[in-house]
């Protein structure tokens, strides 16, 4: 049975013994580096500075709502805005792992200029144990590379901390809750660290990704306030997903041929396997009507997953 009391005693000794210099955290906002970052501070304090870095593939206003948690955690935070850089790199680019690795890069190249000016000498990441059994840590099949573990560049300026590697999401929850975060952080559904560059399957051009936004934040809503009504009961992670090929529908009497987007909602502990959710229809179709009303110009077509993890997994890249 995971104690976090001992955790958090015995992890900051061991933090105290490591690091003897500045070090940076890439905070997303989510609980992995939220927990990470807040354990970290307890044990380094204003040594430790906190990246949150805006990729331009983030949740609506979603910058603005971390930058203010991390800082009424008492956290020092600085936020980068690197969509320009992100956007670059990624264009032209398809293939998911090839997306991922490119991201990682991006990241740890954000980082290796802060960490510069902080003097800093290390990089602390908020990896659990899923993302690096699931990049090919120990004797495993690659299945994703979680971009703070496999899409990190052979070479880079600093050493790389993780103090939650051993830990699963449920462990990481009991534990982000011991050391004080707010209940809508440690209850927060996950959010890969890529963001939503791979929930847009092809280009995660600019525009596209203004498209996923809208739809991951028209879904998120929808589900959060049937579940809060008692129409459901809360997934464990809920999304939508813009897919590269097109349908033909109707706008008016207007032919319209235009994106699909797929609605994800999931039942897991882990993330290691999951069951799609049993979302109502009613819900289902509020979701359906409303991403169609919004995005009129662009989506024509909304579709619900049905499939578990195995075969699926959560993500589709
Ligand atoms: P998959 O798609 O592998 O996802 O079934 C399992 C869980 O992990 C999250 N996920 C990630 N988390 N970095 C992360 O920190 C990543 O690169 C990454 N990829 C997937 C996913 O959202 C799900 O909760």
């Amino acid at each position: 049975m995971f104690n976090p009391q001992k955790f958090i005693e015995e992890k900051i000794l061991e933090i105290k013994k490591v690091i003897k210099d500045n070090a940076i955290i890439g905070v997303s906002g989510g609980v992995d580096s939220s927990t990470a970052a807040v354990l970290v501070n307890r044990a380094i304090g204003k040594s430790l500075k906190c990246i949150l870095v805006d990729t331009g593939y983030m949740r609506k206003n979603e910058i603005v709502f971390n930058e203010k948690m991390l800082k009424d955690l008492g956290l020092n935070t600085l936020v980068i805005d690197a969509q320009g850089k992100f956007y670059k790199n990624l264009k032209g680019i398809t293939e998911p792992e090839q997306k991922r690795k490119i991201i990682g890069e991006t990241f740890i190249r954000v980082f290796e200029e802060e960490a510069k000016k902080e003097k800093a000498k290390y990089l602390i990441q908020g990896t659990i144990a899923p993302d690096w059994i699931e990049s090919g840590g120990g004797l495993r099949d690659v299945i994703k590379s979680h971009h703070n573990v496999g899409g990190l560049p052979e070479k880079m300026d600093f050493q790389i901390i993780e103090p939650l590697r051993d830990l699963y999401k449920d462990e990481v929850r009991v534990l982000g809750e011991k050391l004080g975060l707010p209940k809508d952080v440690y209850e927060r559904q996950p959010f890969p660290g890529p963001g939503l560059a791979i929930r847009i399957i092809g280009e995660a051009t600019p525009a596209r990704a203004k498209i996923v936004q809208e739809a991951c934040a028209i879904t998120e809503e929808e589900i959060e306030k049937a579940s809060a009504n008692g129409e459901m009961s809360k997934p464990w992670q809920y999304f939508a997903v813009l897919l590269s090929s097109k349908a033909v529908g109707v706008h008016g009497d207007v032919r319209a041929y235009q994106h699909i987007v797929v609605v994800r909602s999931v039942e897991s502990l882990d993330g290691m396997s999951a069951a799609y959710s049993k979302i109502p229809h009613q819900v289902l179709e509020k979701i359906s009507v409303r991403i169609t009303n919004t995005l009129k110009n662009d989506v024509s077509r909304v579709v619900f997953d049905i499939t578990n993890k195995p075969p699926g997994t959560i993500e589709y890249e």
